[in-house]
């Protein structure tokens, strides 16, 4: 890297992604195979699974998931159909047998296609041929609300992978059983770019000057677990009244772990906040393209009988909308700048930054990129 591009003295403040990595189809392609398929991905809910037949997708990239649900038992395949390569499942979630739309092939929990309209006269396929047709299936694993899938075929276990995180997210579920929320959005951004912008709370005071700049006091502490990592916070005066408040107008059952304010980064691309010990927010950052992203975005809340629950549940649901078009306003921004062409330093990162900093190691370490 040339001085001119880069003065000696700023080498200690530099990351480890150029900002060439946030655009371009060849650099999504190695981040799937060295990024998403080994990792466990959540890629949705329980609460949408419960009954038999029932399915969601989920798409990364040019890749689609279809987790189904077969008289309780859930499984997970790739979404494309063993006789000409359709999409099996077209919707985002629903309620249909796992059977082809184009000619009907129907498939079983096995991922074999034990349906296949005329097979007699026109494939004449046996059982064998039909196990040998299976569709590629991928490791599934639940913990709490969460369904994550690894498309890889060996890996960690999905607790060995989470490390400490695998409890948390137990916990959560448990102390959050109600989704209040829960959307999807997309954004003209690097899904980088997304999760960069999702952990650090350096641009609060600009980006969010009358929603989220109220809630946290500065400084903030981060752990680390492998890739994974944690920032605690406390939460200002104001948001500590209108939480002790609101907590006891709705009656919540809170968290006896975590009081204040809690985030977690689960890498690669899910961030997640925990305010309050009573209300969890869930956010799964997708690659759609090289330069746009899917954020579908969850929200959870503590048990409560109490009237005010309602009110509760629309303002925290509004708050959210609006943090969610303020960082999707400014993330677009700042992708413009990033797909200049030419930005081959990565970025400069402080001591506010040092959750994308442990991002982006985790990020060099998978894709062998950034050492400087
Ligand atoms: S492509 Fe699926 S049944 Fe023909
Ligand atoms: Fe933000």
């Amino acid at each position: 890297m040339p001085d001119t591009v880069c003065p000696p003295h700023y080498r200690t403040l530099l990351g480890q992604v150029p900002a060439e990595n946030y655009a371009g189809a060849p650099t999504l392609r190695r981040e799937l195979d060295a990024i998403f398929r080994p990792s466990w991905l959540c890629v949705g809910f329980t609460s949408d699974l419960k009954a038999h037949n029932d399915f969601i997708t989920f798409q990364l990239g040019p890749h689609s998931i279809v987790v189904q649900n077969f008289k309780g038992a859930l499984k997970a395949f790739r979404n494309v159909c063993s006789h000409r390569f359709s999409r099996i499942q077209t919707e985002a979630c629903g309620n249909r047998s796992l059977t082809c739309p184009y000619h009907g092939w129907r498939y079983d929990g096995e991922g074999r296609p034990m349906g296949i309209p005329h097979n007699e006269t026109a494939f004449g396929l046996t059982d064998d041929d039909k196990t040998a047709l299976a569709l590629e299936a991928y490791a599934l694993e639940v913990v709490g609300h969460f369904v994550f899938v690894r498309m890889k075929s060996s890996g960690p276990t999905l607790r060995a992978f989470l490390g400490d995180v695998y409890d948390v997210l137990e916990h959560v579920a448990a102390t959050c059983p109600e989704r209040i929320e829960n959307t999807v959005h997309e954004v003209e951004a690097n899904w980088k770019l997304g999760v960069e912008n999702g952990v650090e709370a350096y641009h609060h005071p600009l980006v969010h000057a009358d929603t989220f700049s109220y809630v946290l006091q500065p400084g903030v502490v981060m752990n680390t677990y492998g890739p994974h990592c944690t920032h605690e916070g406390i939460l200002t005066e104001k948001s500590a009244h209108w939480w002790t408040t609101v907590t006891n107008m709705a009656r919540l059952t809170v968290s006896d772990r975590y009081r204040d304010y809690v985030s977690f980064l689960i890498f690669p691309n899910i961030v997640t906040t925990f305010t309050a010990g009573a209300f969890f927010t869930f956010q799964i950052l997708t690659p759609l393209s090289d330069t746009r992203m899917r954020i579908a975005s969850s929200g959870w809340l503590a048990e409560g009988a109490g009237a005010a629950r309602q009110a509760v549940i629309g303002a925290l649901t509004a708050f959210s909308g609006k943090v969610r078009d303020e960082d999707k306003t400014i993330c677009e921004i700042a992708q413009a700048g990033v797909s200049e062409h030419g930005l081959n330093r990565p970025p400069l990162l402080g001591e506010v930054d040092n959750r994308v900093r442990h991002f982006q190691r985790a990020y060099a370490d998978c894709m062998g990129v950034g050492d400087v």
